[in-house]
């Protein structure tokens, strides 16, 4: 079993491949961090904590009995507020006995498993006996009654560890929880660290901006109610000098769509500390005697091999542990989505010319976007009523399911259930089912409103909607969109007392509502969407396999967003569709060529009128889907290499997918800015050194340590927007 324990000097050590994360419970019963990087071989390393500190200044704790040991200095595993750690902490409870916020946490026992036990009611990933083990420490606080176990699961065959924390409120008193955190992780020395983190907006999501440490704290988060375009819950510390290849990253990353906090602190001794868990800004949780609370799931993933191998065991982790049901492993469809070919002016003709062109040249599903339903010709009304509008759509939903079916294609719909219009009959019959705080007026976000998904009546109304509308004739896809952050956030059912808990409550009744989703329509595939990639997150992944990565769909955008993207979250997971020139959102015009040689680096479609296109662009478009499917297994199973960094003189773009065995790889070259006369050389990654590959568009052979080292020429470097996707393979 990786989890080892040294009885002695009660030191855990738990080994992730490749990786180790120690700590022990010291002389007064505090648990203490010892360690974090790549794999050791000791298990007593007690003497490797840290003991640093100045007693005037100080507070050391009684039980300390005189020896010095600071809350404050030490590195700690679960630190808490109010008993001197004054460093920013994983959990703040307030006693209602004593109105004070004081918790003191020390060891009371532990238990080893294989396996990993379920998070009920929340996304988490999942792993068998053979893949992961388990450690669970129960810590007590005498005074206060509060029980906190913390859970650790240890992946066998991947550098990752997974980590959430349960409060119960063993004693007498009512508890508030104020915050409440999934994961701290203290280093005793981040001096020559960076800091890697997400940022963006809408139609601009995930940058990756990378900053040295600093003293003090850095942190990004969200209060928005959703995990947000702005930031994401994604955070990395890496060596100053680690590369794509080389040096030491470690990626701490939350499983949750909601408020969350991010941050990396040093103190003047140098050391660090990273935190992770719901924002505590509009938290609070309320713990009657008996009660318990689960924080989501932190997972943390350790390379030595950079920031590429960081991201690759968050792909592999996510894409194999976290994505479930049948699209996990099952090729997805093509597909073409009406939004940016019709916007909301379309009728049931219009939809079925596109189908029928789309057919034609190998897309496989059609995706019925806005507007199809209730009064909604803009985005000014109709949010809530799922009901199918007969004006626009002649006949109903089920005729036009049916011609689709007809066509050989699969069908797909939007919905955006979350959200209400103030003009719509729901909004009209039900205005108590909005957020709301009593006595002020909402404000409005995109003209809508966000539905109390606390509130157990909301989800049975959408999913009898969904159950309605899934009804109608085989309807194969949906894409969930969700177009506004939070404001007023109040619900009518729920007291004063409990106000705090409506954020993170309503991700539980969202959860609800998509696992009632997921286990009534197994086969249905579900893409997650919010104003684009506004919930591009891991709890997203655990309903939806892919996620409609920006509304940008630009194809030079794509490259900035996707190559972010692909810090945290695999290729497969990020819809990327070929969309209309110039381009609708920076009125770029690309090759079609090339817009197709971005968008197949993910869950691939379309996203145009495919009967404007010239007969030499369907033909085109007719190779880019036999493409998509000849590549699905390498892009889909096999490992993600960045090799060019859009961001690096904003020059060029390159990646590669590499099959499992090393024996295929694909290569992807984009030009941003065109170069007189200078030939690129791109180095490619993963390939088998001593294998000879042919590459299949020029027939030139190199062994893989040429093309590793010395680099691949691309010599056509001198036309804007000029792409190449070039397939290598082992001769023999
Ligand atoms: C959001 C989505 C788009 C589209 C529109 C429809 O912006 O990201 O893809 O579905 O809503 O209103």
């Amino acid at each position: 079993m990786p989890i080892y324990y040294h009885e002695e000097t009660k030191t855990f050590r738990l080994d992730a491949k490749d990786s180790s994360y120690a700590f022990f419970v010291n002389r007064f019963g505090y648990l203490q961090h010892l360690y974090y990087g790549a794999h050791i071989s000791d298990t007593s390393l007690s003497e490797l904590a840290y003991t640093a500190g100045h007693s005037s200044i100080h507070a050391l704790p009684p039980a300390s009995t005189g020896a010095f040991f600071s809350l404050d200095v030490s590195r700690m595993e679960y630190p808490c507020f109010g008993r001197g750690d004054c460093r920013g902490t994983a959990l703040s409870i307030r006693r209602s006995d004593t109105g004070t916020v004081d918790t003191d946490l020390t060891y009371v026992s532990h238990k080893l498993y294989a396996g990993k036990p379920t998070l009920a009611g929340q996304p988490a990933t999942y792993a068998t006996a053979d893949e992961a083990d388990t450690l669970e420490i129960l810590l007590h606080d005498t005074v206060s009654g509060a029980e906190v176990t913390l859970f650790y699961t240890v992946f066998r065959n991947l550098a990752a560890i997974t980590r959430r924390v349960a409060i119960r409120n063993a004693g007498k008193n009512v508890l508030e929880v104020e915050r409440a955190l999934s994961l701290c992780v203290d280093f005793h020395d981040v001096t020559d660290m960076d800091v890697v983190h997400l940022y963006g907006e809408w139609a601009r999501e995930r940058s990756v901006e990378r900053v040295p440490m600093m003293h003090g704290t850095q942190s990004v988060g969200s209060l928005r109610g959703a995990s947000s375009h702005v930031h994401n819950p994604f955070l990395a510390l890496c060596s100053h000098h680690a590369t794509e290849t080389a040096g030491d990253a470690c990626g701490f990353s939350l499983v949750y769509c909601g408020n969350f906090l991010a941050s990396a602190e040093m103190d003047s001794d140098g050391g660090g500390r990273v935190l992770l868990g719901i924002h505590p800004d509009g938290f609070r949780w309320r713990l009657e005697p008996g009660e318990t609370f689960e924080t989501p799931e932190a997972v943390s993933v350790w390379s030595s091999e950079g920031l590429g191998g960081m991201s690759r065991t968050y792909h592999r982790l996510y894409a194999n542990h976290l994505v479930r049901g049948k699209w996990k492993t099952e090729r997805r469809p093509i597909l073409i989505n009406n939004w940016e070919a019709t916007y909301f002016n379309f009728d049931e003709e219009k939809i079925f010319g596109i189908a029928e062109e789309a057919s034609k040249l190998g897309i496989e599903m059609l995706v019925l976007d806005d507007g199809w339903f209730g009064k909604r010709d803009n985005d000014k009304s109709g949010l809530g009523d799922w009901f199918v509008n007969e004006q626009k759509l002649k006949g109903g939903l089920k005729k036009l399911v049916d011609r689709i079916h007809g066509l050989g294609m699969k069908f797909g719909i939007w919905f955006e259930p979350e959200m209400v219009s103030p003009d719509s009959d729901l909004y009209r019959a039900h205005p108590e089912w909005a957020l709301q705080v009593p006595g002020r007026e909402n404000s409005v976000g995109r003209n809508q409103y966000v539905l109390d998904m606390t509130r157990t009546e909301v989800q049975d109304y959408l999913f009898g909607r969904f159950a309605d509308v899934l009804s109608q004739g085989g309807i194969d896809y949906i894409k969930w969109d969700f177009n506004r952050n939070f404001s007023e956030v109040g619900s009518l059912t729920v007291g004063t007392e409990r106000q705090g808990e409506i954020f993170h409550r309503y991700c539980l009744g969202l959860y609800a509502l998509l696992e009632r989703l997921h286990n009534a329509y197994p086969d249905l595939l579900l893409e997650g969407c919010a104003g684009g990639g506004g919930r591009f997150d891991p709890a997203w992944l655990y309903y939806a396999p892919q996620i409609w990565t920006s509304d940008d769909s630009d194809a030079i955008e794509r490259l900035d967003i996707q190559y972010g993207t692909s810090f945290c979250y695999p290729p497969s997971a990020m819809g990327a569709h070929v969309s209309a020139c110039p381009n609708h959102q920076v009125h770029r015009t690309t090759p079609i060529a090339t817009r197709g040689n971005v968008a197949l680096m993910g869950a691939f479609g379309y996203e145009l009128d495919l009967r404007t296109l010239t007969d030499e662009e369907k033909e085109l478009v007719r190779q880019q889907c036999a493409d998509f499917r000849r590549d699905y297994a390498l892009t889909h199973t096999g490992d993600f290499y960045r090799l060019i960094s859009p961001w690096h003189d904003r020059t060029d773009c390159a990646w590669c997918f590499v099959s499992p065995d090393r024996r295929e790889a694909l290569l992807t070259y984009v030009v941003i800015r065109a170069k007189i006369s200078i030939p690129r050389y791109v180095r490619l990654q993963g390939l088998n050194p001593d294998a000879l590959y042919r590459c299949q568009e020029t027939g030139e052979e190199y062994h893989g340590d040429t093309l590793m080292h010395a680099g691949y020429c691309i010599r056509k470097t001198n036309s804007d927007f000029h792409s190449e996707k070039l397939h290598f393979e082992v001769v023999g």
